[in-house]
């Protein structure tokens, strides 16, 4: 048996609770935030579930020197400066930390260039679901990395040629659908 006590106390506090969200939610204030549907920012997600539908060009990708770009840093694995340029979201929304923290997000993957890709892999045709696509302008993605430091004779077309892909996506079985 439950002591009528304990019963009231439990009361008493559940009715608190709904108080304080009943008071609170109206003005924005901080209890609001654990129940409220925040509108959610595209994260990273890696390269790992980008495979999952785009897998042809992700084969690809494998043999591209960006694949690779966490590797070269050698010994300068923890410097924040190179981490920037040569692992996916460094210092963003759940991008990466460190090798040992999000192993999944080293090296210059997908989203370094197309954005954060959680909202695409749950929507894939929905376009708003992006920053991923063709409305953003890759050059100026490019030069936050290939800058006058790391590449001075940058030029657009000749680099995007060598990293071109269109290959066509296709879903798999058991991904989300049209
Ligand atoms: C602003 C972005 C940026 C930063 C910061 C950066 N890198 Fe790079 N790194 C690049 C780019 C871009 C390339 C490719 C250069 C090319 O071939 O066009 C590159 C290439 C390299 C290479 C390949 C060899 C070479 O020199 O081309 C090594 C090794 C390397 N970086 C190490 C480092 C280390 C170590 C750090 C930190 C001390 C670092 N990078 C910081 C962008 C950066
Ligand atoms: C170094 C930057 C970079 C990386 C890394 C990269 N892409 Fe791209 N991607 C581009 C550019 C640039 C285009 C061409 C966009 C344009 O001008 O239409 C493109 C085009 C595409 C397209 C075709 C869009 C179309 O117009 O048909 C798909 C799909 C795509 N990328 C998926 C991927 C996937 C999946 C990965 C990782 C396995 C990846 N990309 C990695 C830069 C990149
Ligand atoms: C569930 C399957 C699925 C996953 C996972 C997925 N994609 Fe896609 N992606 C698609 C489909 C389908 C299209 C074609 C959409 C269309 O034609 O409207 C597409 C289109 C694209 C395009 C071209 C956008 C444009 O402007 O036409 C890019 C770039 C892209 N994906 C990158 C990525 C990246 C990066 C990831 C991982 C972060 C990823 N995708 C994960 C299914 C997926
Ligand atoms: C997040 C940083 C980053 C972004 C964004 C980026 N790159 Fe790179 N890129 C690198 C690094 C780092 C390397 C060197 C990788 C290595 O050699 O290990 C590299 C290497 C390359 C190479 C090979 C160069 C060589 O000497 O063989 C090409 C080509 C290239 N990038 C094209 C592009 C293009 C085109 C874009 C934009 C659509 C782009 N990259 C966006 C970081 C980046």
């Amino acid at each position: 048996m439950v002591k009528p006590a304990f019963t009231i106390i439990f009361i008493a506090l559940l009715l608190e609770t709904i108080f304080s969200f009943l008071v609170t939610c109206p003005f924005q204030l901080g209890t609001c935030d654990a129940l409220a549907e925040v509108e959610e920012e595209p994260y990273h997600i890696g390269n790992r579930k980008c495979r999952l539908c785009h897998f042809e060009y992700f084969k690809e990708w494998e043999k591209d020197p960006h694949a690779n770009a966490f590797a070269r840093l050698g010994r300068m694995k923890n410097n924040p400066y190179c981490l920037k340029c040569h692992t996916t979201g460094y210092g963003q929304p759940q991008g990466f930390v460190s090798e040992k923290i999000t192993p999944e997000l080293r090296g210059v993957q997908c989203e370094a260039c197309h954005g954060p890709g959680s909202k695409h892999k749950d929507n894939p045709y929905d376009k708003g679901a992006f920053p991923i696509g063709r409305r953003i302008d890759y050059q100026r993605v490019c030069i936050k990395c290939h800058d006058r430091n790391w590449t001075p004779e940058f030029d657009y077309d000749k680099y995007r040629k060598r990293i071109e892909h269109r290959i066509k996506p296709k879903v798999e079985k058991g991904a989300p659908s049209r």
